[in-house]
């Protein structure tokens, strides 16, 4: 079965995250050479303007008023099976260009698929992407698991399944540090150097990536072995229509 995975860099450069997501996907292939399709997504120059509240998105069919770069990922996110996120830690959270393209992704979806929920009901489809965090700061104890579980909720809010890759690396996602180093190649350094915690975030992400795609597998047999009377419910249309080509 193809799974089409989405691997986004959150961070405004290209540095640790790329290289902690560049694992986690080559891992993620690896799972079933050929079938794996990857995509990826920087948040490096782009602009992604905040959610104003407007409410454009939810009468108009998921369209977004302001004219820059999130229809592009929001297209990639929504025809992904995985996402993989791949972000530094921003003032304990996630940075910024990627708060807002969350905020409007979760807006927007109302508008998108309203006429295909029952109606009177104010609610999202169940989309059951696979989603897979991978965080790394500059410091020890600096917000890597709160970025973590920030990521998490998002996953939940938008109906998706949050996966963790194998312990003891990787308890609620990959986390990583880059021993108070602020440079973009400090982690790929710090392996090179043997450094005992950066092989263990390269080790979390790659695990992360595969899980991710076994986890993806496992659900949408799921799905398809089950589309008869799931095929009874609303919410799970959007999905049975991702998947109409799987079988
Ligand atoms: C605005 C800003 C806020 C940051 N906040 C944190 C933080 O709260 N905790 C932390 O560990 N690192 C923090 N950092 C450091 C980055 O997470 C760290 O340098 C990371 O390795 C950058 O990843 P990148 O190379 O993918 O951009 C911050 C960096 C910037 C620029």
């Amino acid at each position: 079965m193809i799974i089409n995975v989405l691997g986004i860099n959150g961070s405004p450069r290209i540095g640790n995250s790329q290289y902690l997501l560049d694992h986690a996907l080559e891992s993620a292939s690896e799972v079933d050479q050929g079938n794996v399709k990857i995509d990826t997504y920087a948040m490096k120059g782009k602009t992604m303007n905040p959610c104003i509240a407007c409410s454009h998105c939810v009468k108009h069919h998921g369209d977004c008023v302001h004219d820059d770069d999130f229809a592009g990922l929001n297209d990639l996110w929504l025809k992904s099976d995985v996402i993989l996120y791949s972000v530094p830690v921003y003032h304990m959270s996630i940075p910024g260009q990627l708060k807002c393209f969350i905020d409007r992704l979760g807006n927007s979806m109302f508008g998108r698929f309203k006429s295909e929920m029952p109606e009177n009901m104010d609610t999202l489809p169940k989309q059951l992407k696979v989603v897979g965090t991978i965080v790394q700061g500059i410091h020890l104890f600096s917000g890597q698991e709160h970025t973590i579980t920030d990521l998490i909720n998002h996953a939940l809010i938008m109906q998706c399944i949050p996966v963790t890759g194998d312990l003891w690396e990787s308890y609620i996602g990959a986390g990583g540090w880059t021993s108070n180093r602020i440079e973009r190649n400090s982690l790929e350094e710090l392996v090179k150097k043997g450094d005992m915690d950066s092989e263990a975030a390269v080790r979390a992400a790659r695990a992360v990536g595969k899980r991710s795609v076994e986890m993806s597998l496992i659900i949408q047999s799921g799905i398809l072995a089950n589309k008869k009377l799931l095929g009874n419910d609303r919410l799970y249309k959007p999905l049975l229509d991702r998947l109409k080509d799987k079988g």
